[in-house]
């Protein structure tokens, strides 16, 4: 089978509370990604699976993105983790997940896209800029946690990436 049928055969959907223990697995294959608890992947497949999506290929999770819309403006998208399997990369499938979940009613209203990377994660900052060309709108980015301030030394530094506005 070549590579365009393989890619083909990646199904994307919205997640069932049933992907959350394949998504916890997936997330502790793919550093620098913190792990969660599998309790709060469960969460995110459920309470968010509307802004949320799960990427199958022959009945396996090979990509899995945690996003919801922030509680006090539900015009910004915060998308939470970004995850695809070591075999899927390369391939555009973070590129359409991301699609996936803009494209669904959950998000019709949806103007700014936010997200937090570490100022070395380079795959995050080039799938974030790509995202922003796609949607012709300004990226700025800012600290947000910080390494001393909030993570008590012990993680790197997130800033703040802010994708908007724009129009769907
Ligand atoms: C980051 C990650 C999600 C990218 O997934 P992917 O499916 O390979 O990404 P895509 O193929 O959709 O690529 C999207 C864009 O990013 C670029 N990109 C992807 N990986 C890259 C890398 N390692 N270095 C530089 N650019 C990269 C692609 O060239 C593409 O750019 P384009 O649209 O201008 O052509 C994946 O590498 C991953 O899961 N990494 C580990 C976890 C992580 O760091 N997640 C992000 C933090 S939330």
């Amino acid at each position: 089978m070549n590579q365009n049928e393989t890619d083909d055969l990646i199904t994307l959907r919205a997640p069932t509370s049933k992907d959350g223990a394949a998504a916890y697995k997936l997330i502790e294959q793919c550093p620098p990604l913190d792990t969660n608890s599998m309790y709060c992947n469960l969460l995110q497949s459920s309470h968010f699976s509307s802004t949320s999506v799960a990427a199958e290929l022959d009945g396996k999770i090979v990509g899995f993105i945690s996003a919801y819309l922030l509680p006090d403006n539900p015009q910004t998208l915060f998308i939470w983790q970004v995850a695809v399997g070591e075999e899927a990369r390369g391939k555009g499938l973070a590129s359409r997940m991301l699609k996936n979940i803009l494209n669904r009613t959950a998000t019709k209203s949806v103007t700014f896209i936010e997200t937090t990377i570490t100022p070395d994660n380079k795959a995050s900052w080039a799938l974030f800029e790509s995202l922003a060309k796609k949607l012709d709108a300004p990226l700025n980015s800012t600290v947000m946690f910080e390494r001393d301030a909030h993570f008590a030394g012990e993680h790197e530094t997130e800033m703040l990436v802010k994708i908007g506005p724009f129009e769907l």
